[in-house]
């Protein structure tokens, strides 16, 4: 199994948009037995995804192409033995309204087993505002 992490940009989305894009989540990975995590600052995604390699391919794909976001990055692409959000299609993880909190609100939310590099990526993308 592999995890997957990546950044885009997307400005300006309301919470009916993210909600639109967390159904398709829903549906799809269920289907592909996709988990992970989503975060939104207003104006990036960051996004952890966890699944076999093919499955992850083939959502990837559909992400990258996806007109609401742009400049999709990979931030790491690691294999893994197991899944640290087993039980979450797509968990929207909410950043907190106080940029100075967000880092330690978040550290209270990640789910226990993740990468430390991956766990420092997410961490830091709580700074940006
Ligand atoms: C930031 C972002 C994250 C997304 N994450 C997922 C995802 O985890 N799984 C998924 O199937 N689609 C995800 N999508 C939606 C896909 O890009 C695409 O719209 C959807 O998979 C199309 O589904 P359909 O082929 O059933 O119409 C995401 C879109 C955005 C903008």
């Amino acid at each position: 199994m592999r995890q997957y992490l990546y950044i885009s940009t997307a400005s300006g989305l309301d919470d009916d948009a993210v909600a639109a894009i967390l159904e398709a989540c829903e549906h799809n990975n269920k289907q592909r037995n996709v988990t992970g995590l989503l975060l939104y600052n207003g104006r990036n995604f960051m996004q952890l995804l966890e699944g076999e390699a093919a499955d992850l391919f083939h959502v990837m794909r559909k992400i990258g192409s996806d007109t609401r976001h742009t400049g999709v990055s990979r931030l790491a692409d690691i294999a893994i033995e197991e899944r640290v959000c087993p039980d979450w299609l797509m968990r929207h993880v909410k950043l907190a309204e106080d940029v100075d909190q967000r880092r330690s609100s978040l550290e209270q939310e990640l789910p226990d087993g993740l990468d430390e590099k991956i766990r420092e990526l997410i961490l830091n993308f709580a700074a940006l505002n």
